[in-house]
């Protein structure tokens, strides 16, 4: 009996040790928000991340705020009530989270602001791409396919277009290109017909392809209509690009190609690259910008230092440990890590579905995505 007893007691402190350990495995829980849908690259953005942290045992609970500031705020408070121990947030308006993230440094939940920083110190984590740099390849892209270098006494004209104020990325974008340019517009071989060189004045609410578009036309209407020639628009990014292009189609009159910029890799602009209505983008890979996040959080989640050693767990993904950059408040850096990006054309598009992403339509002529 006594023998019974004893077995019975082992019995019950084996199951005890296995209800404590299945109760410690419960997947944490992150919760992912995004900006909204109607943009091609935050589709992605969060279906990779979600695969991944699911795919890596965690709960992972993912939203999408239609642009609407409100909305994530609320978006995000639910997931806070939901009891998540971290939050991915890509913000739609850098300066408009502040009481919510409050509330998150209260509950102790970190957060990980994704490829947009977030304007609140409490933010201390920040997984991008090196986001002026992005604004350097299209400046140079342009500064090399007008060789500009060797331009002598010729001139060129050109237009900017910008992305959304409320995101911290597109003054970097912007200051990136311009950087490479000013000293072409200052010694006049790059003409800004319509004279708006500053951020504010070609900036794009919420990125929208239709804003962009009728400020092409009203700039194309103003200052080309008279038969003067456009050399190249650069604009930050595809969903600008994809207005612009439409305006140049629709209303310039001249029969030159002119040398359109853009960023993301997004299908149509993919399209209007091989037709010859954009020339290049700047393709970040998001699926790599997943990764990161991924490690990042574990990291976190586990107590590991968050620090240059976890680029080792990226595996091939090219990416930079960098503290200086990017900030919160005056002198309070975010701990940030920076992928890095590609400059894609006509001519290297084969690239895209090397890495995976991408496929060739049936006639091989243009991408789809995989
Ligand atoms: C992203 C770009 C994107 C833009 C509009 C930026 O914050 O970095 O990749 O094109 O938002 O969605």
């Amino acid at each position: 009996m006594k023998k019974f007893v004893s077995l019975f007691l082992a019995l019950i402190m084996v199951l005890s040790v296995c209800v404590i350990a299945s109760a410690d495995a419960a997947p944490k829980k992150v919760g992912i928000s995004m900006p909204t849908q109607s943009l091609e690259r935050w589709n992605r953005d969060g279906e990779y991340l979600k695969n991944q942290f699911e795919a890596a045992g965690y709960e992972a609970i993912l939203t999408y705020s239609d642009n609407k500031n409100e909305q994530q705020v609320n978006d995000i408070d639910n997931m806070l009530s939901q009891g998540i121990d971290l939050l991915i947030i890509s913000a739609i308006d850098g300066e408009g989270l502040n009481t919510v993230m409050d509330r998150a440094a209260e509950e102790a939940v970190p957060v990980i602001a994704y490829d947009r920083l977030i304007m609140n110190d409490a933010v201390e984590y920040y997984v991008s791409f090196d986001n002026y740099t992005v604004g350097k390849l299209q400046g140079e892209y342009v500064e090399k396919a007008l060789d500009l270098a060797n331009a002598g006494d010729k001139t060129y004209n050109m237009e900017f277009t910008a992305g959304d104020p409320a995101d911290n990325n597109a003054g970097y974008f912007f200051n990136g290109a311009y950087d490479v340019l000013k000293g072409y517009i200052a010694d006049g071989k790059i003409i800004v017909v319509s004279g708006q060189t500053d951020f504010q004045q070609v900036a794009t609410n919420q990125w929208s392809t239709d804003t962009a578009l009728s400020r092409a036309q009203n700039i194309l209407a103003s200052y080309y209509a008279d038969g003067t020639t456009l050399d190249a628009w650069l604009c930050s990014n595809d969903s600008t690009a994809a207005g612009v292009a439409q305006a140049i189609e629709s209303d310039y009159a001249g029969d030159n190609a002119v040398i359109v910029t853009g960023q993301d890799g997004d299908i149509a602009n993919l399209r209007n690259i091989v037709d010859g209505k954009q020339t290049m983008t700047v393709y970040k890979n998001v699926a790599n910008e997943a990764v990161v996040t991924l490690e990042v959080a574990k990291a976190i989640l586990s107590g590991a230092p968050v620090d240059e050693s976890l680029i080792a767990n990226f595996g091939d993904v090219e990416c930079a440990f960098d503290t200086t950059s990017y900030f919160t408040s005056e002198g309070h850096f975010a701990t940030s890590y920076l992928l890095v990006p590609t400059v894609v054309t006509k001519d290297n598009l084969q690239y895209l579905v090397d890495i995976g992403l991408y496929q060739w339509d049936a006639d091989q002529v243009y991408l789809l995505a995989k």
